[in-house]
């Protein structure tokens, strides 16, 4: 499977509005404090996006640390130099989880939220986290699992179908499940994993779900395969449950917080230039 979305502009918001919702607020303030950051710290944010995390990154390592991300999305990158241009120890840059610019062993922190399901090679990207992290450094991954997603509907069979339609927005909708295994098999040893449950009992403007139900319709409608009638009438669905306080939403992210062993692997020459 293809990754789905390409984040240009227009997705770029999208995501800026979903993420800057108080669930994913939460969330960043969860993955913040699992990471346990010290001033001085060099961190890396992979697949870095709007910024909204390497922000905070920066405010708690400081200016005697390092923040550096990178981003397959030049408009994503834009977005990320822009909010954070009054901190010059942040440098962003459009490069592949794959294959990154930067030498062996230069991080002491890595952190990645809701970007391996969407690579390509999970297995090489993994490769080149480990290979950027220095030994005893640590690395937060976070991904959804999709197929947890439970959301109340008027017609299971329509929502079945509009779910399907969306799991082509990445290229590994049940990443989590399997990442366990293949984060040891790239040599890393697992620190702790944990569930980040976002929970919309309510229908309400200001909630992940809410902002999902357009960047589901979005995509959905682009692949055309979906009468735009049916994913009008989906969407209408939610809002009417949400008005006769039937709305149920609930969905799975996972963490992943691993650390590279001292006499983990070695690699020669620096790869990523
Ligand atoms: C859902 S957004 C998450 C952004 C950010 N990590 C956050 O949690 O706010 C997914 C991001 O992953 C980026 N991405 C997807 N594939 C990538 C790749 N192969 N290398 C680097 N970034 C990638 C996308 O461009 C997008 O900015």
């Amino acid at each position: 499977m293809s990754t789905g979305i390409h984040y240009d502009e227009e997705w770029s918001q999208r995501i800026v509005q979903i993420y800057s919702t108080p669930d994913v607020v939460a969330q960043r303030e969860a993955v913040l404090s699992t990471l346990d950051l010290q001033q001085g710290e060099y961190v890396l944010d992979i697949g870095s996006g709007p910024g909204l995390l390497a922000h905070d990154i920066a405010k708690a390592v400081g200016q005697t640390g390092m923040v550096r991300g990178i981003d397959i999305s030049d408009a994503m990158v834009a977005l990320s130099e822009e909010r954070c241009s009054n901190l010059p120890f942040a440098e962003f840059q459009v490069a592949d989880a794959a294959k990154m610019p930067y030498s062996n062993d230069e991080f002491d922190v890595a952190v990645s939220t809701q970007v391996y399901e969407y690579v390509k090679d999970v297995s090489a990207s993994l490769n080149e986290l480990y290979r950027v992290l220095r030994p005893g450094g640590r690395a937060l991954i976070l991904d959804t699992d999709w197929e947890t997603l439970i959301w109340n509907t008027s017609d299971q069979e329509r929502m079945k179908r509009i779910l399907a339609a969306f799991e082509e927005h990445c290229s590994h909708p049940r990443l989590p499940r399997i990442l366990a295994p293949k984060l040891r098999e790239t040599g890393f040893s697992i620190q702790r994993q944990d569930v980040f449950p976002l929970f919309n009992p309510k229908y309400h403007t200001d909630t992940y779900s809410h902002g999902v139900i357009d960047f589901i319709a979005s995509f959905v409608s682009g692949k055309g395969d979906i009468a735009p009638r049916i994913i009008k009438e989906w969407a209408e669905d939610l809002r009417d449950l949400g008005k006769r306080d039937e709305y149920f939403f609930g969905i799975n992210r996972y963490l992943f917080l691993v650390a590279k062993p001292v006499a983990g692997k070695r690699f020669g020459k620096t790869q990523g230039n």
